[in-house]
């Protein structure tokens, strides 16, 4: 007899990770097809929505072929997780017009600007964020006044994850984590919101009809499925963005919980069962994926990111051996300090023109002095957004931690002694596409009644770090001198 799999998909930025898993939550195959991210100037990042289809069915291929080895397996049901906000623009064939413009993308500002003059207040209120680069509809607006040509073949619009499940299924959706990042969103209503796509002047037409997270929202075409190996009509789950996935994957959907993500990005989310909107909007909000439930998160637009560029400028020898010639017994006169904004930076600053910064260097500093500097500057990146969440009436006692970065256990314990809260790593692991399984096991009506009961089923604490205590006053200090840092050069940026 076959034995039932959930297959959870992550298109991210550095390459499509597939997972299968097992009813009972157990990782039985697993490929990452990697991705380059193109960079055409300083600050802007693109990559070719084909690249991720390609990636996509080269990685289901592998997985199915990983299943085969093992017996018999049925897929029961597939879902998706995806980088946020990056734009996909469809002719009227369907057909990309350009290459995606990404998240960490920092080129919009002037249309970021345009926005706050055309909405000023409403749009906190509206969709919970402010205008950020990153997001979705200042690169609509940017295509209109730099590209007018391809703007005018725009038929539709799509995110990632969206964009690969209408390449498996012919149809188009998105669902509320993902529309929560586009700022034409309405986040209490759960819909596009007019009144932003009127003062824009988006047509609305151009967006897909939301559904839920946990939704079925088409089947696999017969063609992709004999070209990938599967059998048809295997329902596709709408899914989440990754940061939403990642922390379901984690277990983390309750208020009061709290998760911390090092993949490209860094990411600080924590549930809540209100929107709660931050008054100065230096956090996101963004809907959850259980219905009602929403997350505020701060993010580090390059967290895993900067110390691959740090490999790859300080002798590519790889990661591991970075690590390991990382001394952690700096005491706070030799600190070098690292500011992590390779390609500007999300929370606290909102400042896309923000670039990286080593600070403190004198002739006795070693590569591993810098190594540890990378290490230690995306930690206090993160404290940046946690102590925005964080006041006398809400602290987390303790965090989940995802992501690549939860596999150095230097790392972890740096940023646990960083942020002085216990990091627990749970199973069965893997972050986004995980939780993108979860959502796909949920519709499995034969096997479990709803989400949560798959997250109970499934999600395991394998370990904690515990951070130092006694280091309390020192990392406090640090983190000083971190923001003061920044404060005394934001003016230098060109
Ligand atoms: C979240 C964000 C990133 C991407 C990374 O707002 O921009 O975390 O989702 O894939």
């Amino acid at each position: 007899m076959s034995k039932g799999v959930f297959i959870g998909i992550d298109v991210g930025t550095s390459g499509v990770k597939t997972v299968a898993i097992d009813i009972t939550g157990k990782m039985i195959g697993s490929h990452t097809e990697p991705l380059e991210m193109i960079t055409p100037k300083p600050g802007w990042t693109e990559q070719n929505p084909d690249d991720w289809w390609l990636a996509t069915k080269q990685s289901l291929k592998l997985v199915n072929k990983e299943l085969s080895l093992q017996g018999k397996f049925e897929i029961l049901s597939i879902s998706l997780s995806g980088q946020m906000h990056s734009l996909v623009m469809l002719d009227k064939n369907d057909i990309p017009i350009r290459n995606a413009i990404l998240w960490n993308d920092g080129r919009t500002h002037e249309e970021c600007i345009y926005i706050t003059e055309k909405i000023g207040v409403e749009l906190g209120k509206i969709t919970g964020n402010p205008p950020l680069e990153g997001f979705t509809a200042p690169k609509i607006l940017w295509v209109r006044n730099q590209e007018p040509s391809l703007f005018k073949k725009i038929h539709s619009i799509l995110l990632p994850k969206d964009y690969i499940r209408f390449m498996l299924t012919g149809q188009k959706f998105t669902e509320p984590t993902d529309a929560s990042g586009t700022l034409l969103y309405d986040i209490n209503a759960n819909k596009w919101s007019d009144s932003l796509c009127g003062k824009l002047d988006i047509d609305a037409s151009f967006l897909p009809e939301i559904v839920k997270s946990d939704e079925i929202a088409g089947y696999l075409k017969s063609d992709i499925a004999s070209e990938i190996g599967f059998k048809k009509d295997i329902p596709i789950v709408a899914g989440a963005a990754d940061n939403a996935c990642a922390s379901l994957g984690a277990g983390v959907i309750e208020s009061g919980s709290l998760m911390i993500t090092v993949g490209t990005s860094g990411a600080v989310v924590a549930p809540c069962d209100t929107p709660l909107v931050d008054p100065k909007l230096r956090i996101h909000l963004m809907r959850h994926v259980l219905q009602n439930t929403w997350y505020q998160m701060g993010v580090v637009l390059s967290a895993g990111a900067t110390l691959n560029w740090w490999d790859s400028v300080s002798g590519e020898n790889g990661l591991e051996t970075l690590l390991s010639q990382v001394s952690f017994n700096a005491n706070s006169n030799d600190e070098i300090l690292f500011l992590p904004y390779l390609t500007g930076e999300r929370t606290p600053h909102a400042n896309p023109k923000a670039r990286g910064v080593f600070f403190g260097l004198h002739t006795g500093t070693t590569r591993g002095d810098l190594t540890r500097a990378v290490l230690q500057g995306v930690a206090l990146a993160l404290r940046d957004s946690l102590e925005l969440m964080t006041n006398k009436n809400r602290f987390f006692d303790e965090a989940v931690i995802v992501g690549g970065g939860a596999k150095s256990s230097k790392w972890k314990k740096l940023i646990s002694d960083t942020l002085q809260v216990p990091l627990k790593v749970t199973g069965p692991g893997e972050g986004a596409p995980l939780g993108a399984s979860m959502l796909a096991a949920s519709t499995s009506k034969d096997n479990f009644s709803d989400l949560e009961e798959v997250v109970n089923n499934w999600v395991h604490t394998l370990g904690t770090t515990e951070p130092d205590t006694g280091k309390s006053e020192y990392y406090s200090d640090l983190h000083k001198k971190y923001k003061n840092l920044y404060d005394s050069i934001v003016s230098e940026f060109p």
